[in-house]
């Protein structure tokens, strides 16, 4: 018998219906379509409204499609890990929060906080959990509700990001499909390109924290690009080369969602040509630790069993990586 692997049993996303346009935004601050659409490639994205909603009310939804796809009772779950950088609360943390939601009583969880390299983080650590053999059905769930940290007076980030949450279910697979490799990597020096100054212990909240609007996303937005497109493209590269696969042995490329140019920077690395690269950027925008479970929930009529797919990342941190799948289901 072959060693164990963790391999994509089943899919599920969720994007909530309230949309926000380029049109919209240019009512907000002065902006216009083509600058977005040209700049990053996002016509529209979601957005979570209501009194008391939170990224849970977009993690439950989006587990409950991929119970319903296998079939299988959400009571099943053994391990329930949410990526996000947008939880409910600082704690519980929102994996806690969605097993109770979903009525899941026999599950542990926890949050993982790697910005847009969350889901990767995620995957990685969820399908070691299966390798070791003491778990048989991990869901790994990326979800953001990035609408509760922009400033919408601020046109250099309030354009970029949306709502949304995607998850996988990762079973064991004794036929080599599954989870493969994975480079991941960090860099803490790069922080101070792309955080959210106040709220942890370093800042805590207060009125004048408020009042500074230190509550939202900064970022400088050229440094993360130049950072992002390198390094996104090199991991990406790095993968595929020490695993001996030539772009002809790619399927698919999932990048992160975060700029149609650093998604065409990284393809062109890898020598992938465009049909192989797949973008729903300009229906949802960034929803930052959601881009890549969203990407593969949008597209999985496209894979077929055996096919090589490269799920790529960068974001804050710096995080970034890049994780090679075969592809088990279709
Ligand atoms: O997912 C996490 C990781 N994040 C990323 O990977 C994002 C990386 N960064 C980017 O994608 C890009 O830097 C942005 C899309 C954020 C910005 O694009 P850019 O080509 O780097 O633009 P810029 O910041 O250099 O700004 C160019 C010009 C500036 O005007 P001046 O100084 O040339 O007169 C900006 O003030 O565009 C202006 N500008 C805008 N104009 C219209 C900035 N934001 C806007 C806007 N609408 N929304």
């Amino acid at each position: 018998m072959q060693k164990t692997t963790a391999a994509i049993t089943a899919i599920g996303g969720y994007v909530p219906e309230d949309k926000l346009t380029n049109a919209d935004l240019e009512k907000l601050v002065d902006t216009n379509d083509e600058w977005i659409k040209s700049r990053t490639g996002i016509d529209e994205r979601r957005i979570l409204k209501g009194e008391g909603k939170a990224t849970s009310d977009l993690v439950v939804p989006a587990v409950k499609a991929l119970c319903e796809k296998r079939g299988i009772d959400p009571n099943e779950i053994d391990c329930l890990i949410v990526a996000t950088i947008t939880p409910d609360m600082f704690f519980p943390s929102t994996a806690n929060v969605s097993c109770d939601k979903l009525g899941i009583k026999n599950a542990w969880g926890f949050d993982i906080l790697a910005a847009c390299s969350g889901f990767l983080y995620g995957l990685t650590t969820g399908a070691a959990l299966i390798e070791s053999g003491r778990y048989k059905k991990v869901v790994v769930v990326g979800a953001d509700k990035m609408s509760s940290i922009v400033d919408y007076t601020d046109r250099t980030t309030c354009i970029l990001f949306g709502d949304g949450a995607g998850a996988v279910l990762l079973e064991p697979n004794h036929e080599g499909y599954g989870v493969l490799d994975s480079i991941l990597k960090s860099d803490g020096s790069g922080g101070k390109y792309l955080y959210m100054k106040a709220g942890g212990s370093l800042m805590p909240s207060s009125a004048e924290t408020v009042a500074n609007k230190e509550h939202f996303i900064f970022q400088d937005g050229q440094p993360v690009f130049k950072f992002a497109v390198t390094g996104m493209a090199d991991v990406s590269y790095e993968l595929i080369e020490r695993n001996n696969l030539t772009a002809d042995d790619i399927a698919w490329l999932v990048p992160h969602q975060a700029n149609k140019r650093i998604i065409d920077a990284t393809a062109r690395r890898m020598g992938l040509p465009d049909e192989k690269v797949l973008m729903n950027i300009q229906r949802y925008g960034n929803t930052t630790a959601a881009t890549i479970p969203l990407c593969l929930w949008d597209f999985q009529d496209k894979m077929k069993k055996g096919d090589n797919i490269v799920l790529a990342a960068f974001g804050g941190g710096f995080t970034w990586g890049a994780t090679w799948v075969k592809w088990f289901m279709g």
